[in-house]
């Protein structure tokens, strides 16, 4: 194709897809099936691969993120980001509007809006192109997350009609429930902790540092509060009608109410309809629409005097306590889950119920058989809240926690100031050695791929696998015997039970399982203990001398090295060939100790080095990276751009500025 053809046709196709998205993301009302926008999308591609010089980071093409791994950088909110005032009830409710009244006389109107729980995100649009998206943070300054945000199809990179040159629109980024359920059955295949609610994977899914990954999330937007210098009218309500017709998503349940017995009838529907949305609410957000009498009415330090939030109370119901299970984790954590009547409480049926631990039940006073209240909060098992005392059947009896283990019959051990009761039993315990096994295998752990919870379940009742060592020594044939597996999937499992070994020793040390050792700390002891001997043979204040490592992880890690199989298993994991050692490339050398016991904060954007660059070189030379300004940090590297609250701070603090150049020749390297 000829270049002035193929640019014309790029655009068009450009064009077509943006429309296409919008229908499809942002109206709900896709006029092409999806294998039509796929053929459109990668003509789309291979023309922009033919001729790179038209590419463009704005083209849909470019949704589908970067492997870029990058920190998010700091941005001062041109308008601070402020919460809202909460309400519970009808007569609270009644007293913001008689505030309101009072303030600014009787003839205005509300609009009434849905309160979306996910995460707030400021966009900002310039010449009618989306060129920042900042999180909330502490109101004041939050994450650049710009990337991740260009992956959500809903929020358009470009608008189309009269948008005024810049401006911000705030809103919510959430995940619906069904994109929800989907990532945390995904996340349970991989062998990952899943989500507690949509919200906290909305907030984690635009904190992730790979932007691929987040392009895969099916995140949705709703977007409510115009900032501008430039605002197009001064009713709340028809700036959020202009906004949709450039292009963003606004909700259709924002309605406008003309009297506060409105705004009644507006949450008294919600607070059962909201069940039917295919996301979640916590609540009702009740604003004025005049934009001068906002202004008139102000805001507090925290929040706008002209709006309200007003929350659902979480939904409670009422049921007979059955039984109380304990289960065993695989650390031998022991806990109680109580088993109740089955009981519809906010669309679905409730059967069980965490207890947490030993106080939660004594707290409760819970007695056998009793008339509980039940409640789903934010988390996805729901919680006891109350017992009914009147209704308690006479002569039931209280509930002891169990003093043995139920699955092997050991004495139950409970550590001073912890919570839990534990097993100690781990090496024969059966949940505690399976929940083992699954954890090393884990993606995340050894990445053991064909070997889940049911082979393992198979492979520890055969008696093939009963510690991890013994993973090493199945074969092929051995597989084959086993129920449901086939010579290609046995073969396979061998394989990557070889490729294992090729996992590195900070990943080996997670896999490991040891308590309080998730993967960030493991990474910090592997960091600074090059193999399983040198931390082994660790002491406590070594252990307690690395960041973010205190006398509770330390106390673990010193028992679990004492104990006689865990020794042995450690010698065995060594003869198969597992990295219990750091590869010499990939541990520190030091290049000086010129930092030594200096802490250094970066900042902004760099000419010569990249920020990783610059960090990794603060830790060859004997010093620690943190992020952000405190008393004890002893210089910030300054780059371009960097907020300017840090640096007032870092100026109060008294903290030494360094340039890029600076602190080159600090270190020795200019
Ligand atoms: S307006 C100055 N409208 O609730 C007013 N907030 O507790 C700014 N939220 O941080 C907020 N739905 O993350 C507004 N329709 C809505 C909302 C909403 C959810 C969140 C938002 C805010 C928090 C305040």
């Amino acid at each position: 194709m000829e270049k002035e053809a193929a640019k014309i046709h790029i655009e068009q196709l450009r064009e077509e897809l943006n429309y296409h998205n919008h229908k499809y993301y942002v109206e709900n009302s896709p006029e092409i099936s999806d294998q039509e926008f796929d053929h459109k999308m990668r003509e789309l591609m291979n023309l922009e691969k033919q001729f790179p010089e038209f590419e463009d980071p704005d083209s849909p093409s470019m949704r589908v993120g970067s492997d870029l791994n990058k920190e998010f950088e700091q941005v001062v909110h041109k308008y601070p980001m402020l919460s809202l005032s909460n309400t519970y009830s009808e007569e609270e409710l009644q007293d913001f509007h008689n505030r309101v009244v009072k303030a600014v006389g009787n003839d205005f109107r509300y609009v009434c809006e849905l309160k979306y729980d996910g995460t707030a995100i400021g966009l900002t649009y310039q010449n009618g192109k989306l060129i920042r998206a900042v999180t909330r943070g502490d109101g004041t300054q939050g994450d650049d997350v710009t990337q991740n945000v260009r992956t959500i199809r809903s929020i358009p990179l470009k608008l189309t009609g009269d948008y005024p040159g810049e401006f911000e629109i705030r809103g919510e980024i959430f995940l619906p429930l069904k994109g929800f359920q989907w990532l945390n059955a995904e996340k349970e295949k991989a062998g990952e902790a899943p989500f507690a609610n949509p919200r906290n994977a909305a907030a984690g899914s635009l904190k992730l540092q790979n932007s691929s990954l987040v392009a895969k999330r099916p995140l949705d937007t709703y977007l409510y509060y115009m900032l501008s210098e430039e605002l197009p009218t001064m009713s709340h309500y028809e700036n959020l009608l202009k906004a949709k017709s450039w292009g963003l998503k606004i909700s259709p349940h924002t309605q406008v109410c003309n009297s506060i017995d409105e705004v009644f009838e507006f949450i008294r529907h919600w607070d059962t309809a909201r069940h039917e949305l295919p996301f979640e609410i916590d609540g009702a957000v009740i604003k004025v629409d005049n934009i001068h009498l906002q202004q008139e009415l102000g805001f507090t330090a925290k929040s706008p005097r002209w709006a309200i939030a007003y929350k659902f109370k979480a939904e409670e119901a009422r049921t007979r306590l059955l039984s109380v299970d304990y289960q065993v984790g695989r650390t031998g954590a022991v806990t109680p889950v109580a088993n109740l009547e089955p009981v519809q409480l906010a669309g679905t049926t409730v059967k069980r119920a965490s207890l947490h631990n030993a106080d939660v039940i004594s707290g409760l006073g819970l007695h056998c058989n009793d008339l509980v209240t039940v409640e789903k909060g934010g988390e996805i098992i729901p919680k006891i809240t109350g017992v009914v005392k009147e209704e308690r059947p006479e002569k039931s009896l209280p509930i002891h926690f169990i003093k043995e283990c139920p699955e092997c019959g050991a004495p139950l051990m409970r550590v001073e100031g912890e919570a839990a009761h534990y097993c100690p039993n781990s090496a024969s315990c059966p949940p505690q050695i399976k929940g083992k096994l699954e954890h090393f295998i884990s993606r995340r752990a050894m990445n053991i791929d064909g070997l889940g919870a049911e082979t393992i379940n198979l492979l520890y009742t055969k008696g093939l696998v009963n510690t991890l060592p013994d993973l090493y020594k199945l074969k092929a044939s051995q597989l084959i015997t086993l129920e449901r597996l086939g010579d290609k999937s046995a073969r396979n499992i061998i394989t990557s039970i070889k490729n294992s070994l090729e996992v590195p020793w900070p990943r080996v040390l997670y896999a490991l399982g040891i308590r309080f050792v998730g993967e960030t700390v493991a990474k910090k002891l592997a960091a600074s203990f090059a193999s399983i001997d040198k931390l082994s043979g660790a002491t406590e204040e070594e252990l307690i001398a690395v960041d973010e490592i205190g006398n509770k992880i330390a106390g673990s890690i010193l028992a679990f090295f004492t104990s006689e199989a865990n020794k042995k298993m450690i010698e065995e994991l060594k003869s198969y060939g597992l990295q219990l050692a750091g590869k010499e490339e990939t541990s520190i050398s030091k290049a000086s100790n010129i930092l030594e016991g200096k802490t250094l904060v970066i900042s902004g954007k760099f000419s010569r080095y990249s920020r990783d660059q610059l960090k990794e070189m603060i830790e060859t030379h004997g010093g620690k990276n943190t992020g952000s300004v405190t008393g004890k940090t002893d210089y910030l590297v300054a780059g371009e751009n960097m907020g300017p609250s840090k640096l007032e701070k870092a100026e109060k603090q008294g903290v030494k500025i360094l340039s890029e150049n600076q602190f080159l020749e600090l270190i020795g390297e200019e």
